[in-house]
């Protein structure tokens, strides 16, 4: 089998609102992308790695040379990709360079690709090693989940609460979700008939997959792959980033 990569950071990073690109803002000295890079090692035995990055030529050559670092470091073969408006389309520009890698190395059967967040960038290799193992162990589509910490409500039109949702069976997912791509494929040429509006409900990749009726397997995800998303998220970052001393 062969590895593929696909780290999606093109987003605008609109809620965090430091008015440059999210994957581009600095974390003690390193951008978010270079932090989330710090997770691709040799030992993911990766054939390549995509890097969906943002128009903004400057931002993308900045974010792009990162990346030719880390593939370097790690022997891996790279390809620099620019995103769509939405992650979703983000993420298909990333399975069809996955697809065109494939078709230039004449590659022949499976092929397992991992989409990350780079938003996700203090997600620690072992939750990578996770849902590779479970990939090779023969599962065609896998999510890393946490609990959730909270009590969720649903709540009405009125502002009022419904309804205590049970807890117990509820996870948060996060990234890297992992994929056969034949199964991608599928899940994505299904999805093409979609309307705007289901399209926008797909949130994750997990959720096209489980709309073909395919079995999603989940792998235990970890706190410190966290989305920094807001503000205080970027507060959370800073201090596991210095309670590790880095
Ligand atoms: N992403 C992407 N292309 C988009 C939107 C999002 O590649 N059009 C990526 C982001 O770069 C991020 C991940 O998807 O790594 C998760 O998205 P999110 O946390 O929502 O990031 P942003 O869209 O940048 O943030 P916001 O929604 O606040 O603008
Ligand atoms: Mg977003």
């Amino acid at each position: 089998r062969r590895r593929a990569l696909i780290i999606v950071a093109a987003g605008s990073g609109t809620r965090l609102g430091m008015g440059t690109p999210k994957a581009a803002v600095t974390l003690t000295g390193r951008t978010v992308l270079e932090h989330a890079l710090d997770a691709v090692t040799a030992t993911l035995q990766l054939d390549v790695l995509v890097l969906v990055l943002p128009g903004d030529a400057q931002v993308q050559h900045q974010l792009a040379a990162a990346g030719a670092r880390a593939a370097q470091r790690c022997g891996v073969d790279i390809r620099t990709v620019s995103g769509g408006e939405t992650r979703t389309e983000s993420v298909s520009a990333g399975v069809r360079a996955v697809q065109q890698y494939a078709q230039q190395q004449s590659w022949t059967g499976a092929v397992h690709v991992l989409i990350h967040d780079a938003a996700r960038a203090l997600t620690p290799p072992e939750v990578f090693h996770r849902v590779l193992t479970a990939l090779d162990s023969g599962a065609q589509s896998v999510v890393p989940v946490v609990p959730l910490a909270d009590t969720i409500k649903r709540v009405g039109p009125s502002a009022h609460v419904r309804q205590t949702v049970p807890r117990e069976d509820l996870k948060a997912a996060q990234t890297p979700q992992g994929f056969a791509l034949e199964l991608l494929e599928r899940a994505y040429s299904r999805s093409a008939q979609l309307t705007p509006e289901e399209s926008a409900a797909l949130t994750d990749e997990a959720v096209i997959v489980e709309n073909l009726g395919e079995q999603v397997a989940v792998v235990g995800g970890h706190p410190h792959a966290l989305k920094i998303t807001t503000s205080t998220d970027l507060v959370i970052a800073r201090a596991l980033l210095a309670e590790n001393g880095t």
